[in-house]
Parts: structure tokens; sequence; C-alpha cells
């Protein structure tokens, strides 16, 4: 049996969680918005064509912000072909995923989605195909209050309060070479400063976040977020972040080791941000958003072989296993140890596409992700604690990875303390501490679980809770010192209140 010992100490607190780490995406890319938010034909859907049982399972997931309309699409999307009359809406190429875009389902009927999934807006702008003058546009169709060309466009179409979106996302993956519009580091610094500073003339109270690396892979990674926060930096709140992982050689503990490259990622763009701050001589920090992360390669063959052109396809479909919801939740662990500087997040994506749930004509269900992302969301609430984890580690291609991965959200006000923690030994399990002595009266509550013996265990429409999580973990606290059992390759939520 390994064991652990987990240090926190009361005062050491790095900082409030944003709940807006728990964001996620909608892009218009294959069945997330058709087939899965909006469905006008389905017997699940309410009057105006959402998807009911889909709303209900967002709702569980208590996701603050949804990131639209994408992702690559973005790149080439012309907003003003989403709004109004539906009937005189053009049918579009959608160069990014080479399908035809209906355009039945626009910015408004977004809007009024996130009301009924108790969410909000992160709207992202063309800065592909387009500029300043249309992101200029779509904010004053958003949030001017009327008596102007667009804000009286908005009302022409029957909104007559402002959207009143908060956080702009300026363009998508722009250092890509796949990217509609793709630029150079300087040239697309430049376009987001101008861009950035016209969006805010027009409302200075919304929010932008600057487009970093396409992901920590990319040649330019370094100096691409050097040089656009070189032009950008007096204009922008936050730098992006954009990761996917894969297990094409199917090798369990590399797999799950990618927490380790991803908290190096992490660390590598917080000294950029600080670096370009220190040149500057500025008192702002920029903080991080990481705007699209998950595990992605299941559907990579499988979509080789779908046709161009046709609306709404079977695109980026991964049938998610167990040993993705254990890296899904060892990713969530590693944002909340930096909690002091990620403050926005989005599981990308949310519906049917690269998603945690799935959509079929006859019901929808919970892939194995959805549950590490329900749980944290929900109980990750609060200030996180400086967590110093003592365990072994075993090598990988990313560098020493500890076995266990673990983080704790004290909410003082609440009066609860939850410790998450991924045992990722594939055959031993683990015994931790956690001396809490100076939390006085606290008892464990909750201890959550979520193993399975099957690393490839699947959720599936037949059989969707195959993996699931249950309440029948093996913890205990005496004289403030909480002990706790974690089976190999398993997943603990363990909840403490007085
Ligand atoms: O989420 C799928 C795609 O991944 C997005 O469109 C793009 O931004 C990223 O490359």
């Amino acid at each position: 049996m390994k064991k652990a010992k987990v240090i926190v100490d009361k005062n050491f607190i790095l900082g409030a969680v944003d709940k807006r780490i728990y964001g996620s995406f909608i892009e218009h890319l294959g069945r997330a918005v058709y087939e899965g938010i909006y469905q006008p034909e389905s017997p699940f859907a309410d009057e105006q064509g959402v998807r009911k049982d889909v709303i209900s399972l967002i709702k569980q997931l208590n996701v603050p912000i949804v990131r639209y309309p994408g992702g690559n699409f973005v790149s080439g999307y012309h907003w003003e072909d989403g709004v109004g009359d539906k009937s005189t809406r053009p049918v579009r190429t959608d160069l990014a995923w080479k399908t035809l875009e209906t355009n039945q389902f626009g910015l408004n009927e977004f809007m009024e989605w996130t009301k009924k999934a108790d969410t909000e807006a992160m709207m992202a702008v063309n800065l592909g195909t387009r500029g300043p003058e249309d992101a200029k546009n779509l904010v004053e169709y958003c949030n001017h209050p009327g008596g102007a060309l667009y804000s009286d466009m908005r009302k022409q179409h029957g909104y007559n309060t402002p959207h009143d979106i908060k956080v702009w996302c300026l363009g998508n993956e722009m250092d890509g070479p796949w990217q509609m519009g793709h630029k150079t580091a300087k040239e697309y610094g430049r376009i987001a400063a101008e861009a950035g500073r016209i969006m805010k003339m027009v409302d200075s109270s919304i929010e932008l976040v600057a487009c970093g690396s396409s992901n920590y892979g990319m040649e330019t990674f370094g100096y691409w977020e050097d040089a656009v926060l070189e032009e950008c930096y007096e204009q922008i709140d936050y730098l992006s972040l954009h990761q996917y992982y894969g297990n094409e050689e199917n090798n369990a503990s590399e797999f799950l080791a990618n927490t380790v490259a991803m908290d190096q990622f992490i660390c590598s763009v917080i000294s950029i941000c600080d670096s370009v701050r220190a040149r500057k001589k500025k008192q702002k920090y920029i903080n991080l958003s990481f705007d699209e992360w998950n595990v992605w390669y299941h559907s990579h063959e499988q979509d080789k072989k779908i046709a161009p052109w046709s609306v709404a396809p079977h695109l980026l479909e991964d049938v998610y296993n167990f040993e993705d919801a254990l890296l899904v939740a060892g990713i969530m662990i590693t944002m909340l140890r930096h909690a002091d500087r990620i403050k926005m997040a989005c599981l990308a994506q949310l519906v049917n596409v690269i998603a945690p749930i799935m959509t079929s004509d006859t019901g929808a269900w919970k892939q194995t992700i959805y549950y590490p992302f329900e749980l944290i969301s929900n109980y990750g609430r609060g200030s996180v604690l400086n967590t110093l984890v003592e365990c072994s580690v075993y090598e990988s291609q990313y560098g020493d990875a500890p076995f266990l991965d673990c983080v704790l959200v004290w909410n003082e006000e609440k009066e609860n303390i939850v410790l998450f923690a991924v045992n990722k030994s594939l055959d031993e399990d683990m015994k931790i501490t956690c001396d809490l002595r100076q939390f006085e009266g606290y008892t464990i509550k909750k201890h959550i679980v979520l193993t399975h013996s099957d690393l490839k265990a699947e959720n599936t429409e037949a059989h969707p809770d195959e993996v699931c999580p249950s309440e029948n973990g093996k913890s205990s606290i005496e004289n403030g010192v909480v002990t706790a059992q974690l089976p190999d390759k398993s997943f603990h939520v363990i909840v403490l209140a007085k």
C-alpha cells in the first residue's frame, strides 16, 4: 500500500475559486448546437426548440459561463446571419469544419438558452476573416442600450433590453495555421489591441480574453504569448490557454501524467505574463483563461470518414472511458492548484462534441467525464488551500509524476472543507493522511468515490451507468487527522463540515 501525506495550513490560502473556472463551450460544430442543445422536432424540446433533457443535465453540472459560437467556426462567422427572421437567414459554408451552417440558431437564441441553462455567455468575435469594425458592431448589438444602428436592430429583433455580455474572446487560436485569417503574433497582437480598445469604447465594463497559443506544443509557444502581450497588455484582461490530451499509445500511466505537463504549461504562461508585466512596469496582472481543455482523440479516425458539406454531422463524438474521467479529475485539481491566476476555464465542449453530455433522438446521457466535472464544480467552491503533497512519484515523459493529485477547498462561510484526490497508481491502493486540527469541529459528511476495475469502461445510451460515483469511500477523522483509503485508479471527494 502506498502512503501519502497532505499538508495544509488554515492561514495559507492560495486564492478564492472564481466560479467561472467551471465554464464550458458550445461551438457551431457537429451536433453541439443542432441536435444537441437545439432540436425543435424532438419530443424533448420546449416551445423554442431547446432540449429540456439537456438543460436539466447541464444545470446539474452547475456551469456558470459558456463560450460561444467558436472555436475555429468563429473565424469565418458573420453574426448577422444568425439574427432576425429565421426564414430569411442564409445557409453558409463553414470552412472550419467543412459543413453547412443553416443559421437557424444564432446569437439571440443562444442568449435565451443561457437563461434556461442558468449560465452566462462568453462571446467570441471573428478576428479571422473580419476585424475591429465587426467586433465593435457586435458589442453594440449586444450591450448598447439603444438609439444607434445595431442596438436598434437588436430591439427590432425583439430584444429591448441589452444582453449585457461581460466576457469577450478576441478571436480564436489565431496562432494556428489551420485558422481562417491566421496571423503572426505581432499582427494578431495589434488587431487584438485595436479591436479590444474599440470594443471597450462601446462598453467599458467588458472584460477581454486574448488568444494565447493553441497548445503547449506549438512551435511558436512562448514567443507568441510574449509578442501578443507586448502589443495588447493594456487593453486585455486575460490570456487564453488551450490543451487537449490523448492516449493514442494506450499507456495509462503516461496519460494520467498529463497533469504534470499541464502544470508546466500553466506555470510557463504565468511566467511570461509576469515577465511582460515587469518589462512594461505595470501594476495590472494578466490572468489566465483556460478556455479549451479536455481529452480528445477517440473520434479522430471516425471523423476522417465524414462526408463534407452536411448539416450537423456526427463530428468529434468521442466516447469517453473511465481513464478519461480520472484525467479530467486530475486536470481540474491542477487548475484549482492555480486558482490565484486561472480565473476562467471551459471544458470543451458541453454537448455531443467532445462532451460530457450526449444526445440521440431517444434521450440524453452522461459520459464518464461528466462525473468528475459535476462533483468538482459543485463541491469546489470557496478558497483553495495551498496543498502540499508528500507522496511517491513515477517517471514519465514529462518528468516525475506524483501518484497523488490532490487539493483542498475551504468554504469558510458555509463551513465546509472538501478534499479532492486522484490515486493514479494502476495497481496499488494508497493511504493518505491530512492533519486538519486547525479546523475545529469538522467531521466527515461524505466520501464520494469514482472507480472501476476496467480503465476502458464507458457509459453508452444502452448502459449509461457503467461508470458512476458512489458514496462508499473509506475515511475517518480522529483527533482532527483525516485518514482515507484510496483504491488504485480512483477519484475521491471527501466532504467535511461542522
Ligand atoms: O473544440 C474543438 C476545436 O479545438 C475548436 O474549434 C478549436 O478552437 C480547437 O482547435
